[in-house]
């Protein structure tokens, strides 16, 4: 198969934001996907039902730390980029076990590079190997904790990840830069703030409280639940990587953020008074009063905020959606998808949440 044919290799794209991202690339891109999972307790392939027939999408379950069947992979599907979301991804679970994190993180990151760069490297025409891209996905949270007057983090932030999570996404994007800067080859890095929107798995705040609300059971706030958190809709983001993937410049890296900063229990009351006017009989009204201050977080970052003025400035992304549309869409999908949501709530979640939780 010819490269230029315009493949793209995803990882992760069964999970929150690679699934979304899988179905805005079909959407706005002529060119075929490959989706490589290994189907984590977080890779739900129901995330990709409506394109489970379209021909230009194809799933592969298996782990990026298996380095021949990513070798195999890329030399017989020759992708022209490889676009990098799978990770251990929750904070929570980072601080109950970072084995996973460290595993799929860094090492699976590493693999990863060593495998495209063998491929890469392997490339004869030039024309090929210059317009090859890896892109990997990471977050603000490796920049740190900010106090309340501090400037938004902008890529030349210094790095001080503070949670295994954190840390562990730090090591992959320090690896990534390396082989740009070592071997030459064209990575691009993306850091994200706060993801929400559909089919995000409820052990992150928003689905949680969700779903929680309508269920009439406590929705857990930590500590003051005064942190602060920069929300973007998962869309932006999926068309933010799509445009640095097309136009971003090789070897640079790029922040991305909504302008949404706000605190946790600001984001819990605009979701508890969006469910008093959508679910007028829920067992507990007003949903608020289910509201829980329970034990902090251990480590737990006070603010992140992003300056997307790269992106913004050099690319000519903008986020379209506001907190205010954004929440109210998302809310509607999770009360509209309740089959989702029973397909997720099951055997391993329930573990999870009696682990994490004890209200
Ligand atoms: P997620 O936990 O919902 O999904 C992760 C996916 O990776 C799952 O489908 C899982 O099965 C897969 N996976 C895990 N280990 C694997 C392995 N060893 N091999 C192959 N597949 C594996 O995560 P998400 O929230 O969609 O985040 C995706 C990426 O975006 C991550 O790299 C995360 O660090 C980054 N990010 C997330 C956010 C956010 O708010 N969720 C914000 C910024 C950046
Ligand atoms: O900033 C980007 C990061 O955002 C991503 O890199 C991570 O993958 C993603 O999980 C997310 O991390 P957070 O820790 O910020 O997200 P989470 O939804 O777990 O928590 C958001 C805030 O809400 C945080 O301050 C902790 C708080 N919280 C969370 C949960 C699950 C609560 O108060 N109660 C809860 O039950």
């Amino acid at each position: 198969m010819d490269n230029q044919a315009g493949t793209i290799l995803v990882t992760g794209g069964a999970g929150f934001i690679g699934s979304n991202f899988i179905l805005h690339w079909l959407a706005n891109e002529p060119s075929d996907v490959i989706n490589l999972d290994k189907l984590t307790y977080a890779g739900n392939p129901a995330n990709l039902a409506s394109i489970s027939s379209d021909r230009r999408y194809k799933f592969v379950q298996g782990d990026i730390c298996d380095r021949e069947l990513v070798a195999d992979l890329l030399l017989r599907t020759r992708p022209r980029a490889i676009v990098h979301f799978a990770a251990e991804s929750h904070v929570d679970r980072s601080i109950h076990g970072p084995d996973d994190f460290v595993r799929t993180n860094v090492n699976g990151t590493f693999s990863l590079l060593e495998e495209a760069r063998a491929y890469w490297s392997a490339m004869n025409k030039d024309k090929e190997k210059n317009s090859f891209r890896f892109l990997h996905v990471s977050t603000d949270e490796v920049y740190g904790s900010l106090d309340a007057a501090e400037p938004a983090f902008c890529e030349t932030t210094r790095y001080a990840p503070n949670s295994p999570y954190s840390a562990s996404k730090a090591a992959s994007d320090h690896l990534v830069r390396a082989y740009h800067h070592t071997y030459g080859m064209p990575v691009l890095t993306t850091n994200c703030s706060n993801n929400y929107g559909p089919f995000q798995f409820p052990e992150k705040l928003i689905p949680l409280v969700i779903l929680h609300a309508i269920s009439g059971k406590p929705i857990p706030v930590y500590g003051d639940g005064l942190n602060v958190r920069d929300w973007l809709y998962v869309t932006d983001h999926c068309e933010a990587i799509r445009t640095v993937l097309s136009r971003g410049r090789a070897g640079e890296t790029y922040n991305i953020g909504g302008r949404n900063e706000i605190k946790n229990i600001d984001v819990v009351n605009t979701i508890c008074s969006t469910l008093d006017e959508l679910r007028p009989n829920d067992p507990v009204l007003p949903h608020k009063k289910l509201i829980t201050f329970v034990k902090d977080r251990p480590g737990h970052d006070r603010r992140y905020a992003m300056n997307a003025a790269k992106i913004e400035g050099e690319l000519g992304w903008r986020p379209k959606e506001t907190f205010e549309s954004g929440i109210r869409k998302t809310i509607q999908w999770y009360l509209a998808n309740q089959s989702w949501i029973e397909g997720v709530t099951s055997g391993s979640y329930r573990q999870w949440m009696a682990t994490q939780y004890s209200l």
